[in-house]
């Protein structure tokens, strides 16, 4: 069994707490959240310990300590803990605090960041992973086993160079969001056409269950599906038509570069 400390138990931190229970041997949490009831419910839901404003104990608890707070408190927060951090096993998932960033305050070679999504709760999270310079001997190599394994009990790890990473924060991070968009616009259509939002949502949800098992079962890619429902002179043809005279794919695309242009501003800011 591992002891994973989490600091933030926010959305992310919950997140993680839910699904890191799935690594083989489970896992004993302990977490620091300034929120005394967030720091609650990571006790009621998740048996974690609670040791904020026990720092030390914290650190002598945590084999891997996972960072999870907002951009705008992480500074802080790493001034606060670079006394107790040298040799520390650390995984980040604060948006644009890079690994050189975090290397400034943090005395240890063993970082990680990830760039997850909110389906981590449910183990079904992208997750993009980079690492810095790990040392090339058995606790190197140890620690990218275990970082990638907890990537793999989230949803699945997607090893990047950091430099690519902001393109993770588009698709994965941000890109959860997109489909959320998509999947309401798509129920949205069935308001407009007489159905009741409540069951048009249902089908869109299963509608979008059932694409990712056929993209997941099938190896053709997207167009070869599309051209096997769009019949001649269908009605497919005929919304797709509609969705191009929109932007669609120009917008979708546009979105997901927004949002890697915009990680990559905050690693420079
Ligand atoms: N949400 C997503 O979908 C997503 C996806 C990928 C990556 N991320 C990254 O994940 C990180 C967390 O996001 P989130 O949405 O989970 O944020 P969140 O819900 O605001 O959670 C952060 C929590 O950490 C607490 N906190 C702040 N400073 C602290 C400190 N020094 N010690 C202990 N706890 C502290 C916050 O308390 P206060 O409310 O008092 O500040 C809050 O409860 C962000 O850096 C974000 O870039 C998020």
């Amino acid at each position: 069994m591992k002891n994973i400390g989490i600091i933030g138990f926010g959305n992310m931190g919950e997140a993680f707490a839910a699904g890191l229970p799935r690594l083989p041997g489970g896992v004993r949490l302990g977490v620091v959240e300034t929120v005394p009831a967030r720091a609650a419910a990571a006790k009621e839901s998740f048996g974690a310990e609670d040791f904020t404003g026990r720092l030390e104990d914290f650190f002598a608890f945590a084999e891997i300590v996972v960072l999870a707070v907002k951009p705008q408190d992480a500074e802080a927060l790493l001034q606060n803990i670079s006394p107790h951090s040298r040799d520390r096993k650390f995984i980040s998932i604060v948006a644009g605090k890079t690994l050189a960033r975090l290397g400034r305050h943090l005395r240890s070679p063993y970082l990680a960041r990830f760039m997850p999504n909110l389906a981590a709760v449910h183990g079904k999270a992208a997750v993009g992973v980079s690492f810095g310079d790990l040392p090339r001997d058995q606790a190197g190599e140890g620690f990218r086993r275990e970082a990638l394994e907890m990537a793999a009990v989230l949803g699945g790890a997607v090893e990047v160079p950091e430099s690519l990473l902001p393109v993770m924060t588009g698709l994965s991070g941000s890109g959860i969001a997109f489909v959320f968009s998509f999947v309401h616009a798509l129920a949205l259509g069935g308001v407009k056409s007489g159905l009741a939002y409540d069951r048009a949502l249902a089908v869109a949800v299963s509608v979008v269950e059932g694409a990712a098992a056929v993209l997941r079962a099938g190896g053709e890619n997207p167009a070869a599906l599309i051209s096997r429902v769009a019949s001649p002179a269908g009605t497919t043809i005929a919304g797709l038509q509609e969705l191009e005279d929109a932007g669609f794919t120009a917008g979708v695309m546009r979105a997901v570069e927004a949002a890697s242009l915009r990680a990559r501003e905050l690693e420079g800011a």
